[in-house]
């Protein structure tokens, strides 16, 4: 697969995961402020990946991609909410996100939190309409596996803010990014896997290259901090060194970060081994992660 493949791909989905949530994201009894608030922090911008994610893993079992479309929709939504409520104030205080003001800036503090706390939510509304999946016990396992990956992002938050006052060593950083990013990435891959009824051993080695692409993600993003532009990235450059966050760029230097970020390549495309070339997409996702420039 080349790079523009995987591109193509990458952007066909993101258009289809755009009109998905525009469409999932209208009512007439919702308060308009709180509707608008939720439709600024999940529409119009976003790579989009971990739906992507979904749907190359539900891929390899055969799984259509209308098919893996509202799970992945169910796990973009609840990423935004993580990153409406990680620009907040009182966590990053970020005013910058996708190029747009972040939602707390174009709105209020208050409805940021709210309109995070109803994408969160709405996942799951989502992820139990019997048109997600006909299968119950399917739908069963797509909540446990998202709700559990949200959960461990909230403690990789926690973890994430305690290290700008107390530094965590290598093994903390590791620790935290495997919550706060690695948890919904690893999430990703598993909803695939149970979208596609994947045996016991199938799905643990997706479970295993999630883990190596969270980390391979999280590890680009906190190079990309202090390499790239804010035009590049559409958010404030320079805002870890600027808030004191502990990042393996922080402590260990960017030639070190790159090392560990191409061990993590390794690692996932280790995981992928017994698939064969229907991992492919796989394979070049995980390579795009880490070399993506935004
Ligand atoms: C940003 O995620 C937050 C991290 C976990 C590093 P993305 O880089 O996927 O952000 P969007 O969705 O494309 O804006
Ligand atoms: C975000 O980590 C992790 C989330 C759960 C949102 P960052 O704080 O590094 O993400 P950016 O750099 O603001 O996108
Ligand atoms: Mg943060
Ligand atoms: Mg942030
Ligand atoms: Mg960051």
């Amino acid at each position: 697969m080349t790079t523009a493949d995987l591109d193509t791909q990458i952007k066909a989905c993101a258009a289809d995961i755009e009109a998905f949530l525009d469409n999932r994201l209208r009512s007439d009894t919702l308060p308009s402020r709180l509707l608008a608030a939720m439709r600024h922090g999940a529409l119009d911008g976003g790579k989009r990946l971990r739906p992507f994610l979904v749907r190359a893993s539900a891929a390899l079992f055969g799984v259509l991609p209308e098919q893996s479309l509202a799970a992945g929709g169910a796990l973009e939504m609840i990423h935004c909410y993580s990153l409406v409520h990680d620009d907040l104030p009182d966590m990053d205080n970020d005013e910058l996100r996708r190029g747009k003001p972040t939602v707390w800036k174009a709105f209020d503090p208050a409805l940021a939190i709210l309109a995070g706390d109803a994408l969160l939510t709405e996942a799951f509304v989502l992820l139990s309409d019997p048109q997600t999946h006909p299968d119950p016990s399917i739908r069963s396992e797509l909540i446990a596996a998202l709700s559990l990956g949200a959960r461990q992002m909230v403690e990789g938050q926690v973890l994430d803010i305690e290290g700008e006052t107390t530094p965590l060593d290598e093994d903390g950083i590791f620790k935290m990014q495997a919550l706060k990013t690695g948890a919904l990435i690893r999430t990703a891959a598993e909803m695939g896997a149970i979208l596609g009824h994947a045996d016991i051993e199938q799905r643990a080695e997706l479970l295993r290259y999630g883990v190596s692409a969270g980390l391979a993600f999280q590890i680009a993003d906190d190079i990309l901090d202090v390499t790239a532009s804010s035009d590049a990235l559409g958010k404030t450059a320079g805002k870890d060194v600027a808030q004191n966050k502990s990042t393996i760029v922080a402590l260990r230097g960017l030639e070190t970060a790159h090392q560990i970020l191409d061990h993590a390549v390794a690692g996932g495309l280790d995981a992928l081994k017994g698939f064969g070339p229907k991992a492919d997409t796989l394979r070049a996702l995980i390579r795009h992660f880490a070399a993506r420039e935004s």
